[in-house]
């Protein structure tokens, strides 16, 4: 039995204020975490007045994106040597947002991931096609290629320890659900994709759905077989749709 993980993705949203205070609410709307594990991803300024905050509480937090590397001349990044000191367990790495306007390529969030684990945080390595890769039928095709790629320069041991979560991007911020049938369909394809690429972890890795989860739509998604938590964008920003998108979790 996988436990069900719920991760709310702030992306560029909520200054160091905003986000502390969020937190809080989080914190106290949350009365029964324990069959549920939670975790959201503030912005990097934002991870240290979150993680202070949530010290505690059960909720964990996450960095949103790092580089490869612990330190260096790379201006303007952070790693995951830093995001755990500043109180991260989590990183998110390969979302598709990051595909598209920052050149992330395959294999970078392969090596994003591998930085993480040596860094003592758990990846979440997003997956997910195009429309047009849809139409075209390539949607098991591409999710694997990704797949395959975050996971190469891992360890069995590593990859033990790696969430998957598969985000449709015609389905991200867009309102557009994918179906639980479409979403069960590719997460059945990953976790076959697991079984012959690694079969002992087959059974026991998450895979989370992402793509305009909401209150009203995460019971269905969640009931599918394949699907173990989900990773929110647009409702997390709102605690009440956050919790109850974790009650339907439980
Ligand atoms: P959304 O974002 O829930 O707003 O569609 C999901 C994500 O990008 O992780």
């Amino acid at each position: 039995m996988r436990r069900p993980l719920i991760a709310g993705n702030w992306k560029l949203n909520l200054g160091p204020g905003a986000a502390a205070a969020l937190a809080v609410y989080l914190r106290d709307a949350l009365t029964d975490e324990d069959a549920v594990d939670v975790v959201v991803f503030p912005t990097a300024l934002a991870i240290g007045a979150v993680a202070a905050e949530l010290d505690g509480s059960g909720v964990g937090v996450g960095v949103q994106e790092i580089a490869a590397i612990a330190s260096g001349a790379m201006t303007g990044a952070n790693s995951a040597v830093m995001a755990r000191e500043a109180g991260c367990t989590w990183l998110l790495t390969g979302h598709s947002e990051r595909r598209q306007h920052f050149a992330e390529t395959d294999a970078g969030v392969g090596a994003k991931a591998k930085a993480g684990l040596a860094a003592g945080l758990y990846p979440i390595v997003c997956v997910g096609e195009t429309l047009a890769e849809r139409k075209a039928g390539r949607v098991d095709e591409v999710t694997q290629r990704q797949l395959a790629a975050a996971l190469a320069p891992l360890t069995p041991d590593e990859v033990a320890l790696v969430t998957i979560a598969y985000e449709p991007v015609w389905a991200i911020g867009t309102g557009e659900t994918a179906s639980p049938e479409q979403a069960q369909e590719v997460h059945a394809a990953l976790r076959a994709w697991l079984r012959a690429h690694h079969p002992r972890v087959a059974e026991t890795l998450r895979i989370l759905y992402g793509g305009s989860v909401k209150a009203d739509n995460a019971r269905s998604l969640l009931g599918s077989p394949d699907i173990d938590g989900a990773l929110v964008g647009g409702a997390s920003l709102r605690v009440g749709d956050f919790t109850d998108i974790i009650a339907a979790a439980r």
